[in-house]
């Protein structure tokens, strides 16, 4: 069942864009998608004040993508919660929010606990789950299924790209049904990236030994980023921390100065994104900043970028996308490296220790 790989988590990681692929299928047609079975009108959309995004660990992470994608093209008020946060914090919740759940599971007890504290408190809820038959999928007004397959490994992979697949298409669906003007790039883009996510897949294995020796020795290591490569750093460390049992801590790479700078010493390991081109060069000066302390930077990049090689340790290209795409595509060589660097020190990779796949207990 494992399909000849030794984990499945490669597995799951190598069906990415198979997952992607099938939760695009029907839902993209030229410049418009698809989502009219979700049956929301465009006046139920126009009277709401907020949209509240809740979730859970990977869930969360992707949350985080999908509050940027809702504010930057609706100009809607999103706020992200953690579920666990969110059930006993008087959240700003009532029948002018919308609130969106994440849940690969759709069993979480504190996501779905907060699933019904939402309706509870006369909002609707959307849940963006990958089981059909869930308890979320079924106590949600709307539900967008995140066509990824079974997914077996603690760590997730597949769900949490195609929950950020899920995010593209829901926005650009509410800003057709709103009337806004939705970038036409991002459809012809998101159609690309099941192949794109395929070549990123490959060229990141090719190169695997070499990025994975930075970590050999070290018990600690940095994510940094921007904006959206933020988001994705947070992801890139909790699924380095919870198979590799290597403490990874993701920043805002502006916020370094503040005080975690102190901790970059000599050859410690730090993965850098700097894909978001409207924050490029204040990305490359934290990079800088980090190299100065000889810290040892892989550094993840857009194609053409020839300027960050020259300040870096190691690149790594993705494809030429529009900055809001990046995250499906910078995620990959991040589990990629956090699996072979768990394989490497001998960790149970598909069942981390301490860890469950489905938390149903609060
Ligand atoms: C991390 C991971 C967890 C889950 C979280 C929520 O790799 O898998 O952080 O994302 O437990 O689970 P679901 O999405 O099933 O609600």
């Amino acid at each position: 069942e494992k399909d000849g790989y030794p984990h499945f988590m490669l597995k799951e990681i190598h069906e990415q864009p198979t997952a992607l692929r099938n939760t695009l299928k029907d839902r993209i047609e030229g410049d418009r998608v698809n989502l009219d079975y979700l049956n929301l009108s465009p006046e139920y959309l126009k009277g709401l004040r907020n949209i509240s995004i809740v979730a859970c660990g990977t869930a969360y992470h992707a949350g985080l993508i999908g509050k940027e994608l809702i504010e930057g093209l609706l100009r809607i008020p999103v706020e992200v919660s953690v579920a666990s946060e969110f059930r006993y914090r008087n959240p700003l919740v009532d029948e002018k929010t919308l609130v969106i759940v994440v849940s690969q599971s759709g069993e979480t007890a504190d996501t779905l606990a907060a699933l019904r504290e939402s309706k509870r408190r006369g909002a609707k809820v959307l849940a963006i789950t990958n089981v059909k038959g869930s308890s979320v999928a079924r106590e949600a007004d709307f539900m967008f299924h995140t066509v990824a397959g079974p997914e077996i490994a603690v760590a997730s992979t597949k769900a949490y790209t195609t929950q950020l697949l899920g995010f593209y298409l829901i926005t650009l669906y509410f800003g057709q049904l709103l009337g806004k003007e939705m970038p036409k790039e991002l459809y012809s883009g998101l159609k690309e990236l099941p192949v794109l996510a395929e070549k990123v897949i490959n060229e990141t294995e090719k190169r695997i030994e070499s990025l994975i020796k930075p970590f050999e020795g070290w018990g600690d290591c940095f994510f940094i980023g921007r904006s959206l490569d933020w988001h994705v750093a947070e992801e890139g460390a909790l699924k380095l921390k919870e198979i590799s049992y290597i403490h990874a801590e993701a920043y805002a790479a502006g916020e370094l100065k503040h005080g975690t700078l102190a901790l970059i010493e000599k050859d410690i390991p730090v993965i850098a994104l700097a894909t978001q081109l409207e924050v490029y060069e204040k990305t490359i000066s934290n990079i800088k900043e980090v190299k100065a302390r000889e810290g040892y930077v892989i550094a993840l990049v857009q194609e053409g970028d020839t300027e960050t090689a020259k300040s870096v340790d190691q690149v790594l290209e993705i494809p030429k996308v529009p900055s809001l795409l990046t995250p499906i595509l910078t995620v990959l060589p991040l589990q990629l490296i956090s699996y072979y660097v768990a394989v490497a020190r001998g960790c149970d990779v598909d069942k981390p220790r301490n860890l469950a796949k489905s938390v149903t207990v609060e």
